[in-house]
């Protein structure tokens, strides 16, 4: 007998062995590689039968393709074995264990802004105030013009207003300004002339929505915010109204010590106008970075309706005053929860967000 009829038997053994032990399928098809590949041990045995004497050739040939089947039958066995061990090995793993507690779904909650939007509205109420809404997209008309504005006046550079492009425009390669004044509003106050064309006397509304201005952004300023705009239309209004109202709003939202005053302002459509500030949050009124070191903060400019707005809503001011006043929300949040940076809002990041889950 040859050497080659003695490896052959040696091959098959030693496969036979490794095969019965082996453990998991990467295993036996290493094995099968190993034996029966391109380059394997027995496939490379078969190659060396032309060296073999022509009467043995033909037996030793036999034999080792007998062994070759045996090995490919017994390989598939244990594949076969192995699998359906692996299968219910995967079950036991897999099964439901009815006992377990269940997973906490992760449920979704207002983003900060929308809390104190909310909570704007529900003190508003109490005080009479229903919610009464606008366009995003405006028209100059009712932005700047009803609002006793007019286009060459200086106190439109108040608001860098973002402008809808004229239709074809902007695929001619020269953008322009819509010819029929469309734009994206800059603040809530069109809505007061749309409240007082649609409603009659006593107005009093509450205003919010989202506003837009050309804005460079950073820590403080953003291109798109919020604001919610008031606004009272009755007889005998007057200033003290105002002030009374906005004091109790301070309370209301910062707490029942809030200090608070009043300033000179100035808006085109309200006379006389003031800006409204509580005593700073972060440093109590002493003076810090947060508050400019005056130991205030601005959170809304307010005024009497200006008597041409008010002709321009169809009110007599003979007859009707009114009050307004214009708040910024981004703003009183960031105060309330001492943010540092309006552009976290915006940000659409859940690790800052999720921080503000009591507003579910
Ligand atoms: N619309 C003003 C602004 O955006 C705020 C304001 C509203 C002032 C109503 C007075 C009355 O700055």
């Amino acid at each position: 007998m040859s050497d080659l009829h003695a490896e052959l038997e040696g091959i098959r053994t030693a496969a036979r062995d490794r095969l019965s032990s082996a453990s998991g399928m990467e295993q036996v098809e290493a094995l099968r590689r190993e034996l029966l590949g391109r380059s394997g041990r027995l496939t490379g045995l078969l190659r060396q039968l032309g060296s073999v004497s022509a009467e043995e050739r033909p037996m030793i040939g036999h034999r080792a393709n007998e062994v070759r089947h045996e090995l490919e039958a017994a390989i598939q066995a244990r594949l076969g074995a192995l699998q359906v061990g692996d299968f219910g090995q995967r079950l036991a793993f897999e099964a439901i264990d009815m006992s377990a507690p269940g997973r906490p779904l992760p449920i979704g909650h207002l983003h900060p802004v929308q809390t104190l939007m909310r909570d704007l509205r529900e003190i508003f109420h109490a005080f009479g105030f229903e919610v009464f809404e606008g366009p995003e997209v405006e028209t100059e008309e009712y932005n700047f013009e009803l609002l006793n504005i007019p286009r060459d006046h200086p106190a439109r550079d108040l608001w860098d207003t973002l402008f809808v492009a004229e239709p074809g425009s902007v695929e001619a390669g020269e953008p322009k300004p819509a010819a029929d004044g469309t734009i994206l509003r800059t603040h809530t106050s069109p809505v007061q002339m749309r409240a007082m064309q649609a409603l009659d006397a006593p107005i009093r509304v509450l205003t919010p929505g989202r506003c837009f201005r050309y804005e460079a952004v950073d820590a403080s300023h953003a291109f798109e915010f919020f604001q919610v705009e008031g606004l009272v239309v009755d007889h005998d209004t007057s200033m003290a109204d105002l002030k009374g109202v906005l004091e109790e709003i301070a309370r209301a939202l910062y707490g029942r010590d809030t200090r608070t005053r009043f300033r000179p302002g100035y808006y085109p459509f309200t006379e006389p106008s003031v800006a409204f500030d509580i005593g700073c949050l972060v440093c109590g009124g002493d003076g810090c970075p947060a508050c400019e070191r005056s130991g205030w903060m601005t959170i809304l400019g307010a005024g009497m309706v200006h008597p041409t707005v008010l002709r321009n809503g169809g009110f007599d001011p003979h007859e009707y005053q009114g009050y307004a006043f214009g708040m910024g929300p981004d703003r009183m949040t960031m105060l309330r929860h001492a943010i540092g940076d309006i552009r976290l809002f915006f940000s659409a990041d859940a690790r800052f967000v999720s921080q503000f889950a009591e507003g579910r």
